[in-house]
């Protein structure tokens, strides 16, 4: 067991739509220590690795985003003082993070009796992060856990169907092929914000496209984050495509959330229309 099913009632309660505290006892796992993630580092396809600066600002520019002029090893290796930011992806390439991943999925499918439905997409990164490190504001369009290992951070998440902080045309632009997950950042957002301080074995269940940005303490941070895809964040993605394929065509269309019914006809006719480009 990976979680702490002290606080399953209350992440029952906010799930899916509210970010909820959990507590995990994944602190001391040997998978997530430095030497084992350096050897994993090694291993993945250069394709699972991102990394670059860490002491960007919580508004970067993602076409200015600088390097830090190192190998994604190298980045592991100094991450104590190359003020850098590095996530390795797809963890489950390798069988033992996939068991990882899958045993913490299978907690959280029992966190939530009957509530979650199919699971798929089913995908784990570790972030690695060098003391101060800054991931800028951005939203990311899966369920997520994030699960602190080692060090601290901060975690400011904002409700994900504000639109003083994304505007229906950014949501249909991250749907559409080429959209970035950062988001422009002013400080009057910060009224919305909702602050997690997370040390060594505090989760956070951030939901599906809430924005959010996180600044690392003074020391070295490994964070692990299991995310899925649902029925329900399939269901939000082709909204937004219809909605922005109707604003392509001089329509204006209605609020995602104002006309239920509507949404729903819209929902099924992008799976209809899918399902015949198919064939
Ligand atoms: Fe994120």
């Amino acid at each position: 067991m990976i979680f702490d099913r002290n606080h399953a009632a209350s992440f029952a309660a906010n799930y899916p739509d509210k970010p909820s505290p959990l507590r995990h006892g994944l602190a001391g796992c040997s998978l997530l220590a430095m030497d084992r993630l350096l050897d994993l580092t090694r291993r993945l396809p250069a394709s699972s690795i991102e990394y670059n600066a860490g002491d960007l600002t919580v508004g970067q520019d993602p076409d200015k985003t600088p390097m830090n002029g190192l190998s994604a090893e190298e980045t592991v290796r100094r991450i104590s003082e190359c003020r850098s930011w590095i996530v390795l992806k797809n963890i489950e390439q390798d069988a033992a993070y996939e068991r990882l991943l899958e045993n913490g999925l299978t907690d959280v499918r029992a966190m939530l009796p009957g509530r979650i439905g199919p699971m798929f997409k089913k995908e784990g990164f570790v972030f690695i992060s060098s003391p101060g490190a800054v991931t800028p504001f951005h939203m990311d369009p899966e369920h997520n856990i994030l699960l602190q290992v080692a060090g601290r951070k901060t975690f400011r998440i904002y409700p994900q169907r504000e639109t003083a902080l994304v505007s229906p045309e950014q949501h249909e632009a991250f749907h559409t092929p080429g959209g970035h997950r950062n988001l422009a950042y002013r400080e009057e957002f910060e009224r919305f914000a909702d602050v997690h301080e997370l040390g060594p074995g505090d989760a956070l269940y951030a939901p599906v496209k809430a924005p959010h940005w996180v600044k690392v303490g003074g020391e070295v941070s490994v964070s692990l984050s299991i995310t899925w895809r649902s029925r329900r964040s399939d269901d939000e993605a082709r909204l937004h495509r219809v909605n922005a394929w109707l604003r392509a065509h001089g329509r204006t269309p209605s609020l995602a959330g104002a006309a239920p019914l509507r949404d729903r006809a819209k929902i099924l006719s992008h799976r209809l229309a899918a399902r015949l480009a198919l064939r």
